[in-house]
């Protein structure tokens, strides 16, 4: 099996620290990389320092058509790039499919919004200090940006790091998940086929260790980073004068409210639960974790979750069929298991699931969890769902609120009162009336307050992080 190279400053390289990426669900060997040495890392730290100004200078339509083709690439190479996320991240095919046209998406995204980051004019003829003058505001790239990805998108988050630092003229240096560095090193070998001067882009896998040791250096001054909380946090505290963003993980909550009472309503709503709570066996900052049902509902909504959650075909992530695959390693598993046995213990039932086998971990459904146990307070981040009664609709809202977390939230409802007054009171960045939490298109911003993190992503949303304004004053003009 050949070894897959990573991307230096546009060009292909290899290393002596090889690493060798298995599937998860069999432990099959799915390809081999290297990590990237010392010299190799300076060598793209370097280049993207030395190419800030070109990049920045770049036409709009260069920077455009090097996106278009990255989204056109993607998609012409959707089946083989959908089967290397299966392979090496163990996520069932049809979601690796959905992700690789997200990707196709958010490339396109970008190259549209390329072609329309023009700046602002402002008219400072308000006040009569300022007659006769006139401002331009325009973004500009803030330098090299370091993009730090995890593995429960190889591809999709990876693109949301790249995809508006090359839209904005801004050099990147992107370091994907050490579980699965190969969808990332494939899109490597698509960014290196376009026109983008070398320097624009590096793709290199590296160690976590080694990995904190770059966050610090100076020429990087922005740093994008999605993953675990404590590691956001840390580097957060490591580099205090740095633009960071972190996009951390979550909790996410749906409320069932008081009118959502229809029998096809709570089928709808318990399709679309255990679906969302299981969709990567778990492994997504907005998947589903905890349910809030109104008193009056609990009773018809609980049998058709539980029957919804036992329906899921779970098993080989490279069956069309499949639904639920494997965690991505293990341990991941071992974790949950873990965290659902301390809940039982501490007087949680299990409904349906709750047991491990290797690295998969069955769709789960526990009532009657205390709310310190950590499968309810914290982010489980595998297949568990935490279902809970509330009073009225404003307990509800209070109860999603009951959290270290604020990402995304869904609330089930018909009354565009209720959904503004969540809108209004939910502690979040995103709401989705009518549907679950784990709903995202690449255009919309994304991102979350509290323990979820800082800044948002989203194309137009990371090209405005990765720039600063910068103010033309016109004077002596005419309007
Ligand atoms: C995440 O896990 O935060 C990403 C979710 C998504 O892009 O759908």
């Amino acid at each position: 099996m050949d070894q897959v190279p990573f991307w230096v400053a546009g060009r292909a390289a290899s290393a002596d620290d090889v690493v060798t990426i298995r599937n998860p669900y069999d432990g099959r060997v799915v390809g081999r990389t290297t990590n990237a040495g010392p010299e190799q890392v300076e060598q793209a730290v370097a280049a993207a320092v030395a190419v800030t100004d070109e990049a920045a200078a770049l036409p709009a339509h260069v920077r455009a058509a090097a996106l278009d083709h990255v989204s056109r690439r993607l998609a012409e190479r959707a089946e083989e790039i959908a089967r290397l996320i299966t392979a090496e991240n163990g996520k069932p095919i049809k979601w690796a499919r959905v992700e690789v046209t997200r990707a196709v998406s958010t490339f396109r995204w970008a190259a549209e919004e390329a072609r329309r980051f023009s700046g602002e004019l402002q008219r400072l003829d308000t006040d009569p200090a300022g007659a006769g003058r006139l401002a331009l505001v325009r973004r500009v790239p803030r330098g090299p940006v370091l993009g730090i990805a995890p593995f429960n998108f190889p591809l999709n988050l990876v693109a949301h790091k790249v995809a508006p630092a090359l839209a904005v003229g801004a050099p990147i240096v992107v370091k994907p998940a050490p579980a699965t560095p190969l969808t990332a090193l494939l899109l490597g070998e698509i960014l290196a086929e376009t026109d983008l001067p070398p320097g624009m882009f590096s793709v290199l896998p590296l160690s976590n260790e080694r990995t904190a040791e770059l966050v610090p250096d100076p020429r990087l001054p922005v740093v994008s980073f999605t993953g675990s909380g404590p590691v956001g946090a840390a580097i957060r505290r490591s580099v205090p004068d740095k633009h960071v963003t972190l996009e951390l993980g979550g909790n996410a909550a749906v409320l069932i409210c008081e009118d959502w009472a229809a029998d096809a309503d709570l089928t709808w709503a318990a399709q679309r639960i255990a679906t969302f709570a299981n969709y990567q066996a778990g492994q997504s900052c907005i998947a589903v974790q905890r349910v809030f049902v109104h008193e009056w509902l609990y009773d018809g909504f609980l049998p058709r979750l539980v029957a919804a959650v036992e329906a899921l075909p779970v098993g080989d992530p490279s069956d069309d069929a499949t639904e639920v695959g494997p965690l991505i390693s293990e341990d991941a598993a071992r974790r949950v298991e873990e965290w659902v046995d301390e809940a039982a213990t501490a007087g949680a039932h299990i409904l349906v699931g709750g047991r491990r086998d290797g690295a998969s971990y069955p769709p789960t459904v526990l009532t009657d969890v205390p709310p310190d146990a950590r499968v309810a307070s914290d982010e489980v981040f595998g297949p568990v769902l935490v279902v809970e009664q509330v009073t009225d609709d404003a307990a509800g809202l209070a109860a999603i609120n009951d959290s270290a977390y604020g990402l995304q939230a869904g609330v089930f409802t018909h009354s565009v009162q209720t959904a503004f007054t969540a809108h209004r009171v939910l502690q979040v960045g995103g709401v989705i009336v009518g549907d679950v939490p784990s709903f995202r298109a690449e255009q919309m911003p994304y991102g979350g307050v509290k323990g979820s993190g800082v800044g948002r992503e989203g194309l137009r949303s990371a090209m405005d992080d990765y720039t600063e304004p910068r103010v033309m004053v016109l004077t002596n003009i005419e309007l």
